[in-house]
């Protein structure tokens, strides 16, 4: 079974591990997660973990899973009217406009509080469990992508300064971008040296993937990105291509990327590190003008 599908198999056996108290509540929260979706997160997290020449066992796919479920959430949270009062989501309908509201602010909030008790049910050694769990809900909290998503509707409408727009990047989306590459340093037990390295790298991308997202709002179709495009300008957000215009947001993406490639190639060098399969999801992410 490849990856993606036993991430999957995971979240699915979490939500059947005991009769349901609501039927309805697993069907929306398994709509939201059944609806696709890259697997970027949990795929750096696995990647790296082979590349640290670990074998990948149920307990790592449990943790991808936990990451997997907040980032749902989170979307099922953000489009909802009262955020950015999106329609699709994934190529299909969003979570209230398929069941309703409740229900998807409902789905939103198991997906969020059934993370933690994901991990910690995981068969992996107590003290590394508590350092994932302790990290997860720090950087998908109040000090991370919630703190974010809390900035983000706080400037619309309002012309911010690059810094302002860079400091919603790194907590609404870079957070959780960066989640897998210090997870992933805990579950292998890496140095504080190693660590580091992996704890810029889960930065730059997690900044890159958000320019990557408002570039795509305006460059890319509904058939290519599941969701409705030109979702920023209507709502007035401060974007990159916004503020810096797409030619320099290319370059800062382009510029990011190739930070976090050296940043592997040292680690390949200087560690017994495997990069190919991370590789492969860095350059996934460039985006051609
Ligand atoms: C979209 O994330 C929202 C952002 C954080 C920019 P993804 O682009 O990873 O969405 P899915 O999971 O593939 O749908
Ligand atoms: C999403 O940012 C960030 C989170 C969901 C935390 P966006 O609002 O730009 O994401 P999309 O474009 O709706 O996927
Ligand atoms: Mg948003
Ligand atoms: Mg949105
Ligand atoms: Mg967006």
């Amino acid at each position: 079974m490849d990856k993606i599908k036993q991430v999957d198999q995971a979240i699915r056996a979490y939500y059947h591990s005991q009769d349901s108290v609501s039927k309805d509540l697993i069907e929306a929260i398994l709509y939201s997660i059944d609806s696709g979706g890259k697997r970027i997160r949990p795929m750096i997290l696995l990647d790296l973990l082979e590349g640290f020449g670990l074998e990948v066992t149920d307990a790592h796919f449990d943790v991808a899973a936990a990451l997997e479920m907040i980032h749902t959430g989170s979307l099922i949270h953000d489009d909802l009217p009262a955020m950015d009062n999106d329609d699709y989501r994934r190529g299909h309908l969003t979570s209230h406009k398929k069941f309703d509201e409740a229900t998807a602010i409902l789905a939103g909030d198991s997906l969020f509080l059934d993370a933690s008790g994901l991990i910690a049910e995981a068969d992996l050694a107590t003290d590394i469990k508590l350092s994932l769990i302790q990290s997860l809900s720090r950087f998908s909290g109040t000090f991370g992508m919630v703190g974010g998503q809390m900035l983000d509707m706080k400037g619309e409408g309002k012309k911010l300064t690059l810094e302002q727009i860079q400091l919603i990047h790194t907590n609404k989306t870079g957070a959780l971008l960066a989640f897998p590459f210090i997870a992933a340093g805990y579950i292998a037990e890496q140095d504080d040296a190693t660590m580091n390295q992996l704890t810029k790298a889960g930065r730059l991308i997690g900044l890159a993937f958000q320019v990557r997202d408002d570039i795509l709002d305006v460059t890319a179709d509904f058939e290519a990105l599941g969701k409705t495009p030109n979702k920023d300008l209507l709502a007035d957000k401060s974007t990159y291509p916004a503020l810096l215009g797409l030619d320099k947001s290319y370059e800062i993406l382009e510029d990011s990327l190739n930070k976090v490639v050296a940043i592997f190639q040292k680690l390949e060098q200087e560690r017994a590190f495997k990069a190919d399969a991370i590789m492969v999801i860095i350059e996934r992410l460039r985006l051609h003008a």
